[in-house]
């Protein structure tokens, strides 16, 4: 049972009328209405949003606890009013006091005097200096902390939560503020609350990385002004995030050499193409059992491959464990990874090491043939740009055999691909 608010200070009811309109009119009659945009300087986060971060827009903004949201958001904020922003911001905080946010703002170098900083965990103090201000920017930090008296659940709980969020959106819109709503998701879903507000808000912005790693990775799952798929990097440092604009320098950087089971996938995050290394190991199993495990990689489709590899090319895995890892923290969920994912395998179990200099991709079905995949351009050319010089590509007839100063081998089949793992052309001697 979720326990509604019915009375109270700030009732929902208000909040369903900002869209209304008096009577239901044909699209010609509706006025055109262009997006009032607030510029992002922080380009990787630009990008992720479109254009820009649209006033009155509410922002979920997910992700596992100390991942880094509130370093993003203290940063961004920073960043919008240093540039000639017409506004002030206020920050929220439930979950630290104003010492600690000004102790962190100073380690980012953040001391802009229009940001506000606000220590509180009462939703209705919240709205009340909210409708006082009228900053242009809030952030709150975060939703699992925020709690309406109206409700006598605790905070965190899903009526407590949806409470908080209707509210924030309803203020939000009415007075054109653009919100950044923080909520902690964890990756088993413990904490479902957030998920429960995605239908309610503009934008859901999820922000993942492993916290020993430095690589974080900032990811829009819905955008109803803009497209969903691009991707921003960052690198967590000692003083904040940095940005990343060339991932693959960063994904490739400790890339061994001469070691079999490694091999580098262009993949593509919305119209980025970014170089990863694929890691494949195969090893005899010791229990009767042989063990699958993919990090950055859909386990089943794994399975899948490796069922491929074994009826259609002939390579009997079922006494070995098979692990895939997927280098610096990236998900793949690419078909165009297969091939990758099989050469990897491949060579790891022949202990014949990829040439460096080499990429490869190509989507592989369950007849063991090799699949074309979209932007292959596109891959070819970012591969190029940054040094490689031959690519393991799907047989497209007619095709030439290079392309941006690439050595071209087309593969059929999974059975091809026998003859370049192995042999002399794709060995670094
Ligand atoms: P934080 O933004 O507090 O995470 P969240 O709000 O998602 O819970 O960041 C948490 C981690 O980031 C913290 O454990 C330490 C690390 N960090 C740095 O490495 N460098 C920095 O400059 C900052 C501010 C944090
Ligand atoms: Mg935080």
């Amino acid at each position: 049972m979720v326990e509604e608010a019915t009375q109270g200070l700030h009732s929902t009811a208000g909040h369903r009328k900002i869209y209304h309109t008096e009577t239901p009119s044909s699209l010609s009659e509706i006025e055109d209405h262009k997006l009032p945009y607030i510029d992002i300087p922080i380009v990787e986060v630009q990008r992720v949003l479109g254009k820009g971060l649209v006033k009155g827009s509410i922002v979920l903004l997910g992700g596992d606890p100390g991942v880094g949201k509130s370093t993003l958001l203290l940063q961004l904020l920073g960043k919008i009013l240093d540039q000639d922003f017409a506004g002030s911001s206020l920050y929220v905080s439930g979950e630290e006091s104003a010492q600690q946010i000004k102790m962190r703002a100073s380690r980012l170098g953040v001391s802009n005097d229009q940001l506000l900083v606000y220590a509180e965990t009462n939703l209705h103090q919240v709205l009340t200096q909210i409708e006082k201000i009228r900053p242009q920017i809030v952030v709150i930090d975060s939703v699992q902390t925020l709690y309406s008296p109206d409700i006598s659940s605790i905070p965190g709980s899903i009526s407590q939560v949806r409470e908080v969020a209707d509210q924030l959106v309803r203020i939000g819109k009415q007075n054109h503020i653009a919100i950044f709503i923080v909520g902690h998701v964890t990756k088993d879903g413990n904490l479902a609350g957030p998920k429960t507000l995605e239908h309610l808000v503009d934008t859901v912005l999820h922000f993942e990385g492993e916290r020993e790693q430095p690589c974080r990775i900032l990811r829009c799952l819905k955008n109803r002004f803009g497209p969903t798929d691009e991707i921003g990097v960052f690198e967590m440092a000692g003083d904040g995030l940095v940005e990343i604009s060339n991932p693959s320098e960063l994904f490739l950087r400790e890339r061994p050499d001469k070691t079999p089971g490694s091999v580098v996938f262009p993949t593509l995050e919305g119209s980025r193409p970014i170089l990863v290394e694929v890691q494949g190991l195969a090893c005899q199993s010791s229990y009767g059992v042989s063990l699958r495990n993919a990090v950055g990689f859909d386990k089943n489709r794994l399975t899948m491959l490796l069922a491929v590899l074994e009826k259609r090319a002939g390579i009997v895995l079922s006494n070995y464990d098979v692990y895939i890892n997927v280098v610096g923290g990236l998900r793949l969920f690419e078909p165009a990874a297969d091939l990758a994912i099989c050469s990897a395998i491949l060579s790891s179990v022949t202990n014949n090491s990829i040439s460096s200099t080499m990429i490869v991709f190509g989507e592989v079905g369950l007849s063991g043939e090799i699949r074309t995949v979209r932007q292959q351009d596109l891959r070819l050319k970012e591969s190029s740009k940054l040094g490689f010089k031959e690519a393991l590509v799907p047989f497209k007839k007619e095709a030439p055999l290079d392309a941006f100063r690439l050595q071209l081998t087309p593969l059929n089949s999974v059975i091809d691909l026998l003859d370049h793992i192995g042999n002399k052309n794709t060995i670094d001697s």
